[in-house]
This record gives structure tokens, sequence and C-alpha cells, in this order.
């Protein structure tokens, strides 16, 4: 049992003196009935502030996965094939991913069961950067690297600005790192697709300044605080 204004300040509704104010206007309940000044309350209760449920805040988790490839991003697949969560074991929460990797895409994947940083990571309105290393067929020329860091058309739609840099190249491939801040289906395969070329291999590198580092295919690691609050304010 615990006092109902500490109960009331550990889920984040306020400080102990202000939920005893929210106690004492009548604004808090314990199983539907007002409750008292200095009542004490068990986890099995049922409170509500001014009739909302109030529940024990969750930890927040925060992993970094390099998600190998023959996986789908994905809580559940209905075809039963390997899905991310799969790399991720012993986490008592209901993580989910952020984003999505294609199925033969590897690299970083960021997971959480924080949804206000989730969406504001996906929100395309925040034009959150994202880095990706690909191999793809050919050579590609200087004119159509141009061409795709100022946009192309795909499904109809111009993709934004890119960064595109030519890593190396020989007869048969080239290998680019590609920088998007948009989250389109497929973008970055689609975009090559635009000039002639083939993606045979894609890893995210990069979101933000936030890298895959040296973490191994399959390996996932807990985010630093120094790693999350650069998250939330990027
Ligand atoms: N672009 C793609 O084409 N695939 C991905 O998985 C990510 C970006």
């Amino acid at each position: 049992m615990v006092r109902l204004n500490k109960y009331l300040a550990d889920c984040g509704v306020g400080s102990r003196r202000e939920c005893d104010s929210l106690i004492e206007a009548g604004q808090v309940k314990v199983n539907g009935k007002v409750a008292s000044l200095g009542q004490t309350v068990a986890d099995t209760d049922r409170i509500t502030v001014r009739d909302k449920r109030i529940g024990p805040k969750q930890k927040l988790y925060y992993i970094m996965l390099n998600k190998p490839k023959g996986c789908v991003t994905t809580v559940k697949d209905d075809l039963g094939r390997k899905t991310v969560m799969d790399f991720i074991s012993n986490i008592k929460a209901r993580l989910y991913p952020v984003g999505r990797l294609d199925y033969d895409t590897e690299g970083l994947l960021l997971f959480t069961n924080d949804g206000d940083l989730s969406n504001r990571l996906t929100h395309p309105r925040n034009e959150i950067n994202k880095t990706y290393v690909c191999r793809i067929s050919g050579i590609l020329l200087e004119s159509e690297r141009v061409t795709l860091e100022k946009g192309v058309v795909i499904d109809g739609v111009k993709t934004a600005h890119a960064k595109v840099k030519i890593l190396e190249q020989d007869q048969h491939h080239t290998r680019c790192e590609v920088t998007i801040h948009e989250g389109r289906n497929h973008q970055v395969k689609k975009m090559f697709e635009t000039v002639g070329k083939e993606v045979e291999f894609l890893r995210r590198v990069a979101i933000g300044d936030l890298r895959l580092g040296g973490l191994k295919r399959g390996e996932y690691r807990f985010l630093n605080d120094f790693e999350v609050d650069y998250l939330k304010n990027m």
C-alpha cells in the first residue's frame, strides 16, 4: 500500500502537494469513489484523475539493432517469416520498430515503446536524415548522381533534395553513400531505378548523427542517455 499522493506523483500527475490539491478538490477517485486526503492505495485499485485512468509510468526503452537481411520489419508476420523482433530478447515491454527497413536491407533499426519519440522520428515534417551505404550495378555517372541529388520522380512524386556521394567504383559496381530525409517505400532502390541502376546491397548506417558503429549483424544494444537526449532534441 502506498499513500495516494505519492502514487499519483510517481505516475507523473504532479508534485505530492499538487496531487493533494487535486484530492482535496474531489477530482481523484479510487475504485469509483471520491478519494480522501491521506488515503492509501494498492496497485490493483482503479485510480482516476478527472475521470481519466492513471497507471504507473511505464519504463521506456530505446534500443538499436543491426538488422540483418532476411527478416521483416514488423512485430508479427502472418506468413510466419522471421521478424526483427526475433533478435530482441528479455525485454518486458511492448517494443516496436521505428520506421521500416526492407526484407533484404540491413543496418540501423531503432526500437522503443516511447510513442512520442517514434512519431517524431518518423514524421516527414521533421526531416530526419537517414544515411545508407549501397552497392549498385554499373557505373553511376556524375550527371546521374546530380540528378538523384536534385530529386527524381518516384510513384508520381518528386523526391526531396538528397545527398549522394560516390565512395568507390569499378567497371561493374558503384558504392555510394546516400542521405535522405523522407521515408518513402523502397525509396533508395526506386531512386536508383530512375537512372537505370539496381541496388544490390543496402545498409542503413545512421539516423541523424546516431551511427550503427561496430554493432554486429543481428545484435542489439541499449542507447545511452546522451543518445536518447540527442534523438529527442534533433
Ligand atoms: N530505401 C529502400 O529502398 N529500402 C530500405 O529498406 C530503406 C530505404
